[in-house]
């Protein structure tokens, strides 16, 4: 096999519960991803050495260097199996980049399942998350799509049942936001008024809306800790939120760490008409639709 394509899709977060700041500088989560139809494509083509090209969306903001998380997973796929692989990775990109859409640790996952498959090694899943946890607190998720809830830093997974399939609008914003500085602000916010930071917990309403597919239940109980921070950081992101309330969606929150928002719609025919709402009300570089649970990475 002299090549293999990856399809792997983008994430939202439907709770985002932050814990206290922990020693090693990370945050005790309940972390409730769901994996929706915004797709990256990851080619993996045998070479001698390791080297990334990104093509597509915002490809310009991506690094082509060491420091792509995808040449990263390739690199520490090819230490766990003790042995100098090589490949040259083509990332097509349409997940927004620094969007808290978890971008780039989708196509670290794809890099890890398509040199997997290229280089013959055959690891089990289990393996591969392992590997995927050291990367970042999201590529372990990235590797499993579907629905799932993360605890530890977001690393730690359980997947969760799901009654029906949601449909979404995203309203991309122009530029990204640093997931660490987003975590640093929201310390700053909380430590500025003296909270007291409770232990995160996943909601059990949510949990039921997911499982009985309700996605009204399901859009009062959306929930970001860390969407204040993002707000703070990026202004313009309130009034975006608020428009698409305005135009009836059933709930809205930043994805992630932002600045990406995104908006549960009542149906596939909602959502194209919420998006088109929020597109001329210009309160978006660009807004697209998407439908959630989707499964991880699949070899194309
Ligand atoms: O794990 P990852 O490299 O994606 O995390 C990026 C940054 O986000 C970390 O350096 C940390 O500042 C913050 N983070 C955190 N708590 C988590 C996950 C990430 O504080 N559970």
């Amino acid at each position: 096999m002299n090549s293999v394509t990856v399809r792997v899709p983008a994430k939202v977060n439907l709770q985002l519960a932050v814990g206290p700041l922990r020693d090693d500088g990370y945050h005790d989560l309940v972390n409730i991803f769901h994996a929706v139809s915004i797709f990256d494509e990851v080619t993996a083509t045998a070479e001698i050495g390791v080297s990334v090209r990104v093509e597509g969306e915002s490809a310009d903001q991506v690094p082509e260097d060491d420091d792509n998380l995808a040449i990263q997973a390739a690199l520490a796929l090819a230490r766990h199996a003790g042995r100098s692989y090589g490949v040259s990775l083509l990332i097509r990109k349409s997940i927004p980049v620094a969007g808290g859409m978890a971008g780039g640790s989708a196509d670290a996952a794809a890099a890890l399942v398509a040199c997997n498959e290229l280089w013959g090694l055959g690891l089990p899943t289990e393996d591969l998350l392992e590997i995927a946890a050291d990367l970042g607190s999201d590529v372990p998720f990235a590797l499993l799509g579907g629905t799932a809830v993360g605890t530890g830093r977001g690393e730690r997974l359980s997947p969760l049942e799901v009654g029906g399939t949601f449909h979404w609008v995203f309203a991309l914003a122009d530029g990204g936001l640093s997931t660490a500085k987003v975590y640093a602000e929201c310390d700053r916010m909380r430590e500025a008024i003296g909270e007291q930071v409770a232990w995160p917990q996943a909601a059990d309403p949510l949990l039921a809306a997911l499982r009985g597919g309700d996605a009204k239940a399901l859009g009062a109980e959306l929930a970001n800790d860390l969407q204040p921070a993002a707000v703070m950081l990026r202004r313009s992101l309130a009034r975006t939120l608020d428009t698409g309330r305005e135009y009836g969606a059933l709930g809205a929150l930043v994805s992630g760490s932002g600045p990406t928002c995104a908006f549960l719609a009542e149906s596939e025919a909602h959502a194209g008409e919420l998006a088109l709402s929020l597109k001329a009300a210009g309160v978006a570089r660009d807004v697209i639709t998407a439908y959630g649970p989707v499964p991880g990475p699949t070899v194309v």
